[in-house]
This record gives C-alpha cells, sequence and structure tokens, in this order.
C-alpha cells in the first residue's frame, strides 16, 4: 500500500454517501455504490500498491471529489473510465496519485542513518581494493528531494577527504510527478533551513531571498530525478547500486509485498553496497550474500563482497 493522505469517521461519511446518491444541485458529486468503490480499489490497488480498506473509505472519496471538482467531473463511473481511457489519462493519474499518497518529509529525518553512511559505511567502501572510484546511490520514495539531497551532502562531504579522484550520482525515484518537479527545483521554505545541520547547510545551500533557500547547483547536477513506481521492481531505472535508501515507503504496503521489494533492492546492490531501511520497517528478513549492519540504531543490510578466487581457481 501507498501512503495514504487523511482520515476521518468513516460512518458519517458512509451517512453522508447515502444522502448524496443522487446527483445534488450545485455541482455536487453522488455517492458510490459498494460495486463502484471495489472497482476502485482493485485499480488503486493494481497500479499503485494503494490499499483502501473500507474503513478509509471517506478518505478515497473526499479525495476522489476533490481532483474531480477540479477537473469538471461529476460522476464517478465516467471518472473512473476516463481515467483508465481518456485523452488524457496519464495526466489525470498522475495528479491523482499525487493527491492520495503522502509526501511528508524532512532533510537529514533519521540522523543516525546518515552517520551510519559518513562515518562507517563510506570510509569502509572508499578504502576497499574493489572500489572502482564512484558511488551511485539511490533514493527510493524520494518525495520532494529532500532526502535525495542529504545524501549528496553526506557523500560529497565525504568522498571530499578521499584521496584521487572520485564521483558520485544519485537517482532519485517516486510515483508522484509534482513531488519530483518540486525536489527538481531544489528550492524549499526557508523555515526547513533548520533540519540542515549547520555544518552542511553552510557549504551546500543558498538563501534565495527571505521566503526561500535554494540547494547548491553543484550539488543538484548529481541528483536525477525521474518517476517510478516501486511495484514495477523488475523494470528499476538503475542496477549496480552501491547505496540504496529507502525510508517511509514500505511501511504502506503488505509484508508480502515488502518482502518482494526488499529482495528486489538486494539484487540490485554491488558487492560491498548497502541498502538503509527506516528502523523497524522490516522484521526478521535475511537474504543470501547479505549480512545485517551491526548497528542498534540504524536497519541496514550490506551485501558481502565478492569473495576473493581461491588460490585452486587461479
Ligand atoms: C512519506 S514519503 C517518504 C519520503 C522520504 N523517503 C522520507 O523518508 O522522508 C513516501 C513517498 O513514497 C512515495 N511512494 C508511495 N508509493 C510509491 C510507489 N508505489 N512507488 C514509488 N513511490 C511511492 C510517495 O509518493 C511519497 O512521496
Amino acid at each position: 500500500m501507498v501512503a495514504v493522505h487523511g482520515s476521518g469517521d468513516d460512518s458519517l461519511a458512509r451517512s453522508a454517501d447515502l444522502a448524496l446518491s443522487s446527483v445534488l444541485p450545485g455541482g455536487e458529486i453522488p455517492g458510490m455504490d459498494e460495486d463502484l468503490f471495489k472497482r476502485w480499489v482493485d485499480l488503486l490497488e493494481r497500479r499503485t500498491g494503494i490499499v483502501v480498506p473500507s474503513t478509509r473509505r471517506s478518505f478515497l472519496l473526499t479525495n476522489l471529489r476533490g481532483r474531480m471538482r477540479e477537473a469538471g467531473y461529476t460522476s464517478f463511473e465516467t471518472y473512473y473510465i476516463d481515467l483508465q481511457t481518456g485523452p488524457k489519462a496519464a495526466v489525470e493519474w498522475a495528479t491523482l496519485v499525487d493527491r492520495l499518497t503522502i509526501h511528508q518529509t524532512h532533510f537529514f529525518r533519521h540522523q543516525p542513518s546518515y552517520d551510519y553512511i559518513e562515518k562507517t559505511w563510506l570510509p569502509a567502501r572508499t578504502a576497499a581494493l574493489s572500489w572502482n572510484g564512484s558511488i551511485h546511490a539511490w533514493s527510493v520514495g524520494c518525495a520532494t528531494g529532500e532526502e535525495a539531497y542529504s545524501l549528496a551532502m553526506v557523500i560529497d562531504r565525504g568522498l571530499g577527504t578521499v584521496p584521487g579522484r572520485s564521483y558520485f550520482g544519485i537517482t532519485a525515484t517516486d510515483v508522484s510527478q509534482p513531488a519530483l518537479a518540486a525536489g527538481r527545483e531544489g528550492s524549499y521554505a526557508v523555515a526547513r533551513r533548520s533540519e540542515i545541520p549547520d555544518e552542511f547547510a553552510h557549504r551546500y545551500v543558498k538563501l534565495v531571498d527571505d521566503q526561500s533557500f535554494a540547494i547548491d547547483e553543484r550539488l543538484r547536477r548529481r541528483v536525477a530525478f525521474s518517476v517510478f513506481n516501486l511495484l514495477d521492481l523488475g523494470r528499476a531505472p538503475v542496477k549496480e547500486i552501491d547505496l540504496i535508501f529507502c525510508q517511509n515507503v514500505m511501511i504502506y504496503f503488505p509484508r508480502e509485498r515488502r518482502l518482494e521489494m526488499l529482495a528486489g533492492f538486494a539484487r540490485l546492490l554491488k558487492p560491498g553496497g548497502v541498502m538503509i531501511l527506516g528502523p523497524g520497517e522490516v522484521t526478521q528478513w535475511n537474504y543470501p550474500g547479505l549480512e545485517r549492519v551491526s548497528n542498534r540504531q540504524v536497519l541496514a543490510y550490506r551485501r558481502l563482497d565478492d569473495p576473493r578466487p581461491s588460490l585452486d581457481s587461479v
């Protein structure tokens, strides 16, 4: 399931739905019968992983009505059909998904994870004989970009202390186009600057005016934003990743889906690479060739280095 907005008293919403069982004056939108509700739930789950239990019926209806009013629809049925086959289906679908997903995020949201990258994993990675001089990181479910830029700051500073030439790039993906567009812009409300530790803020952000600040252009060029639905992990736009960072995304999916995703991530990791999840986001999971990182504050799995060829095989 995907992160979903809103909550509400379902019994109230149900009676409201019944009361609105026909087209009402003033452009009101009628209710939705059980069969159509099931079709909506099925469509959302199939295409996005969003799971809407019947207890969240009011959430779904409120958000659908909001978007339908903006787009000029008065019938759930017509909107349902147009969303799949109409001339603007793809654009409308992206707009609706954005409505239904939560993009709440922060810079340096889970500080111990960033500390682990900078102080433990990166020094070991760059010291490994097998290291090829570059780091490719993936921020999965990046929302409006704060997570990807936090990673960029930590990696840029960390690589600055490594002798010789090095390079890094970050792929930042999300299912929401508007969230990605905000991330690409790299401009944030000035109140959010306090989320960034001072030593990074001084170096990587600049005030634009008294309302906003911008991420340093050099850092922005290291982050590529791209739309990607986690349900399509088999067609991920990345491979051979050094660092997969996925926090506060999987919690919205059922456990079986999470396990499929973890296995997909594991297959994309390079030897010596690491995947970092949010604390508590998965329990009792293991995968061949991965070891749980021993850090009590961080939930991370490292792919073991490929075994060196034995003398017998040389
Ligand atoms: C709560 S935010 C977390 C943002 C960031 N990772 C963090 O920890 O601050 C969850 C993000 O996951 C995205 N998301 C939800 N379902 C997704 C899916 N099936 N594929 C890709 N992204 C998804 C949402 O659009 C949203 O931006």
